[in-house]
């Protein structure tokens, strides 16, 4: 007899109830950092300030599971693998899930003062723009499920989960105001998200770029993330463009971020040539 569907079945299965390892492999993955970050709580190993280095290293996966969400369907479209889809919401809940665990630890340093924390919310720019960009991935969050897509109808709910894009926009401009002196991780993630917005303007509807298209993609991200990191220091802390500019050349100190990006960006010409070559060559066929 067919089994009913369960209305919130086990995130380890898909959707015709299959137990799924990358469903599984994902969840366990999204699961690690905060583990991590128990065990160097319990072991005493965050240093002077433990909540704020909690605080750090909460935000830091938040931005990173919504990057790694963003990039499911470039993934998808690159390798012709429609699978990743499977685990797209789980990402998106991933980095809604740290965004809150980062919000509850700024609410613990600060006593639990919950006037304070809101009061800090609106006096703060930094943190209102990080307030609105959580409110936007509850809203995602929230409306995530089949019932809500039903609900709202595709096109509706496409158009709503869009604010994505402005959410990672105001999570990086959060994430760079914080970042003081040293802006490389966050200019570093700029520039990957730079990479994941050309990519959505290059791409073809519903499929994937050219091997050229993807190519000029890679170095224009990494300019752009080289010209982005330029112009911060330059508003920022007065610093002349050109030195900045410059380091990008000199990896003696290791790489700066734009250099990363054109790897990444490179890395996905790479994936593509090499899916289409598989897909161009030959069936092998079975020796009789
Ligand atoms: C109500 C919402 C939020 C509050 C109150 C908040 C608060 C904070 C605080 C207090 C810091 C540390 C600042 C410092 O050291 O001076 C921080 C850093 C950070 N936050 Fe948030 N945040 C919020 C939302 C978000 C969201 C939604 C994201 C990402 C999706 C995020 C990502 C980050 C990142 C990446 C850092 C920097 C981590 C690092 O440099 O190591 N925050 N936030």
């Amino acid at each position: 007899m067919a089994q009913p569907r369960r209305r919130f079945p086990p995130p380890w299965q898909d959707r015709q109830g299959q137990f799924s390892p990358l469903k599984l492999a994902v969840l366990l993955g999204l699961t690690l950092p905060a583990l991590w970050l128990a065990w160097l709580a319990f072991r005493g190993g965050l240093g002077p300030r433990p909540i704020m280095e909690a605080i750090h290293q909460a935000g830091l996966w938040a931005v990173r599971i919504l990057l790694l969400s963003l990039l499911i369907t470039p993934l998808r479209q690159v390798l012709r693998w429609p699978r990743a889809m499977l685990v797209r919401r789980m990402l998106g809940l991933g980095a809604l899930a740290y965004a809150l665990l980062h919000l509850t630890l700024y609410a613990l340093d600060l006593g639990w003062d919950l006037a304070k924390v809101a009061s800090e919310i609106v006096l703060r720019f930094y943190l209102t723009i990080g307030f609105v960009a959580l409110l936007g991935l509850l809203a995602l969050g929230v409306t995530s499920t089949d019932g809500w897509v039903r609900r709202l109808g595709g096109p509706r709910w496409q158009r709503l989960h869009r604010i994505v894009y402005g959410i990672g926009v105001l999570a990086l401009v959060h994430f760079a105001l914080q970042s003081k002196i040293d802006v490389t991780e966050a200019m570093l993630m700029a520039g990957l998200f730079l990479w994941l917005m050309g990519y959505r303007a290059v791409a073809p509807k519903g499929g994937a770029p050219g091997l050229l298209r993807l190519a000029g993609l890679a170095v224009a991200a990494a300019l752009g993330t080289a010209l982005l990191e330029a112009g911060w220091y330059a508003v920022g802390t007065g610093i002349p463009p050109w030195p900045v500019l410059a380091a990008n050349l000199d990896v003696s100190f290791g790489l700066r971020p734009a250099l990363w990006v054109g790897i990444a960006g490179a890395a996905a010409v790479l994936l593509r040539a090499a899916r289409l070559l598989r897909e161009r060559l030959p069936a092998a066929r079975p020796a009789h």
